[in-house]
């Protein structure tokens, strides 16, 4: 693995060099404000009227139209929504400066062919790995987001460079920047996304809690039970990994997750979870989600709004309303 931390980076391919952020939302905020923080010359491009222009001129950053804000750029950073990406991209590619550098949050938009960046332009990507709050919040403590990096194309000879020390002023460098590739990075994400952490996961709890409330128990304890200690799991994982979290709990629990977990995720789950790589690979994915912005989002609104209303939340705001009295 070729991990690289602040110690190996050299900051200087940044300096003197202005930074354009289009986007102002999850990432846009975070790495704005932490590449500030870093003593970068930031600017926020955003549409006209956009309502994140007075957010960010009240957290002390400078803003600009995008065309602007691209045209005065030598980095210019992709921070709007992926679905985004292909008309974005052709509105500021007149004010792309020769040479200029583009980067990335994630591969997907160069990966499905949603871009075609002008062959002058250097291609970088710097993907941290969680949340943009988590990116802000951790940076301000000292700390950083683990990420990873690639290079797509090295135009100006500079790319390499200008990739490690931009993921360096995010934060990144003081958790570790990983090398990757564009292709890698979308198809993990993708994949994970569908098949485990965010498809896979809350599905699994929905399916307990439903289990458990037709078999007769309350809805309040199945919640506590199915879904109320998800983030015990995760803090036990996080602190000593699947193996020494089982040796933490409890002989009974350990004994049930090893009688239970591989009957629940047996050889069907393996081989739908190849059958998602497979078509998340041949660019299924990225179909959906461009015909999905096409929709309006019409199918996500739809789903928020059946989430927002089901047995498994409303026992949520119930438990929620008891904590707060
Ligand atoms: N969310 C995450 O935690 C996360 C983690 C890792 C990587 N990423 C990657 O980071 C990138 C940004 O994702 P995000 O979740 O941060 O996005 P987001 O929060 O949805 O981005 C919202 C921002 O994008 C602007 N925007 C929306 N549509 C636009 C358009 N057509 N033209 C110009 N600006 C537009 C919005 O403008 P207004 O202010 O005018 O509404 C807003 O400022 C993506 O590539 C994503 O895959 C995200």
């Amino acid at each position: 693995m070729d991990l690289l931390r602040d110690a190996d980076i050299d900051p200087a391919p940044l300096a003197g060099k202005r930074v354009a952020i289009l986007g102002y939302g999850n990432q846009g905020r975070a790495q704005a404000l932490n590449l500030k923080d870093s003593g970068i010359d930031v600017v926020v491009g955003l549409r006209g009227g956009s309502g994140s222009t007075r957010e960010a001129e009240a957290n002390g950053l400078r803003t600009a139209l995008i065309e602007e804000a691209v045209g005065s750029a030598d980095v210019v950073m992709m921070l709007a929504p992926d679905e985004t990406h292909a008309s974005l991209y052709q509105e500021v590619e007149p004010q792309l400066r020769d040479g200029a550098a583009l980067g990335f949050s994630h591969g997907l938009s160069v990966r499905f062919g949603f871009v075609d960046p002008r062959p002058d332009l250097d291609i970088f990507m710097v993907a941290p790995k969680g949340p943009g709050t988590a990116l802000r919040s951790l940076y301000e403590q000292g700390k950083g987001m683990i990420a990873l990096w690639a290079v797509e194309r090295d135009a100006t000879g500079d790319a390499r460079d200008i990739a490690l020390a931009y993921g360096r002023a995010i934060g990144c460098g003081r958790a570790g920047l990983i090398a990757s590739n564009f292709a890698e990075e979308a198809e993990a994400d993708l994949f994970n996304e569908q098949a485990v952490v965010w498809g896979g996961v809350p599905e699994l709890l929905i399916a307990g809690f439903e289990t458990l409330v037709e078999g007769g128990i309350s809805p309040e304890v199945a919640y506590l039970e199915c879904v109320g200690e998800l983030h015990l799991i995760a803090e036990l994982i996080e602190a000593c990994g699947i193996a020494g979290m089982r040796e933490a709990i409890s002989n009974t629990a350990e004994l049930g997750a090893l009688l239970g977990g591989r009957r629940m995720v047996d050889e069907g789950v393996r081989e739908r979870m190849a059958e998602v790589l497979r078509e998340v690979r041949a660019g299924r994915f990225a179909d959906e989600l461009k015909a999905e912005k096409a929709n309006a989002y019409g199918r996500l609104e739809a789903a928020r709004s059946e989430a927002r209303s089901a047995l498994v939340e409303q026992t949520r705001r119930r438990l929620a309303a008891t904590d707060e009295s």
